[in-house]
């Protein structure tokens, strides 16, 4: 078995390929992403992000331990839901207020460290199928596969756009753009593990390509790979 490392911007559909994938093939799939917006939604909840964004990053820092992310797979959706500390935040951590608040927290060399650790660990055995920015780069720069993903930023956002509306959630076209461009920014530009296309990954622009064409072209990678 191997590990399968799956990187690129934000809301590009990195986690729609990555699960289906890890689903016909019978591999575990992590979202990091989620690991990142437990983080944030954690920090916000414990009054630790004050209005004009300013991190009480002493206090953040000391309440580490404290984070812990696990998934479980839902049985109604087929999917896994995402829990910290014991408790479903599925929905919770998607909000565009966890948006707003993530790539700032996931800067912090503290906060990835422990996320690292938490990633590492849970792919050790292989047979895992990981989503996010490093995870190619920097979580496991030795993974058999690596994909690059990207596609349009008004692509990108009409997709969150589209996400948002369907599950019921407020949204505005524009303030998902800005969020998103504004996260491209700080996750490639921040010092440890920025988000960056690894030497030895494959690129996909998926702006044109259906969710199934998508499907079909990463399961040819993975089997142009194993067989
Ligand atoms: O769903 P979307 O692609 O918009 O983002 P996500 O995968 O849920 O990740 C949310 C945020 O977490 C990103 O914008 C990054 O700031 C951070 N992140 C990271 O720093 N490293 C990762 N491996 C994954 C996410």
């Amino acid at each position: 078995m191997i590990t399968i490392a799956i990187d690129g911007h934000s809301s590009c559909g990195k986690s729609t390929m990555a699960k289906d994938l890890a689903r016909e093939i019978g591999y575990i799939y992590i979202d990091s992403g989620a690991m990142y917006r437990c983080c944030a939604l954690f920090a916000l909840e414990h009054g630790l992000i004050a209005a004009d964004g300013t991190i009480d990053t002493a206090a953040l820092e000391a309440l580490m331990p404290e984070i812990q992310v696990s998934f479980r797979l839902n049985a109604e959706t087929g999917r896994p839901d995402t829990y910290l500390n014991g408790e479903n935040v599925e929905q919770r951590i998607r909000t565009m207020e966890v948006s707003s608040h993530v790539s700032p927290i996931a800067a912090l060399p503290f906060v990835r460290a422990a996320m690292t650790a938490q990633q590492q660990a849970m792919g050790r055995e292989g047979g895992i199928v990981m989503d996010g920015r490093d995870i190619g780069t920097a979580v496991f720069p030795d993974a058999e596969l690596k994909i690059f993903v990207t596609a349009s930023d008004e692509i990108r956002a009409q997709r969150r756009y589209d996400e948002l509306v369907a599950k019921g959630q407020p949204a505005d076209f524009q303030e998902v753009l800005d969020n998103l461009r504004e996260r491209d920014r700080i996750d490639s530009t921040r010092e440890v593990a920025p988000l960056r296309q690894a030497p030895d990954a494959l690129v996909l622009d998926n702006s044109h390509l259906t969710i199934e064409e998508q499907k079909q072209w990463l399961l040819e990678q993975y089997f142009k790979l194993t067989h």
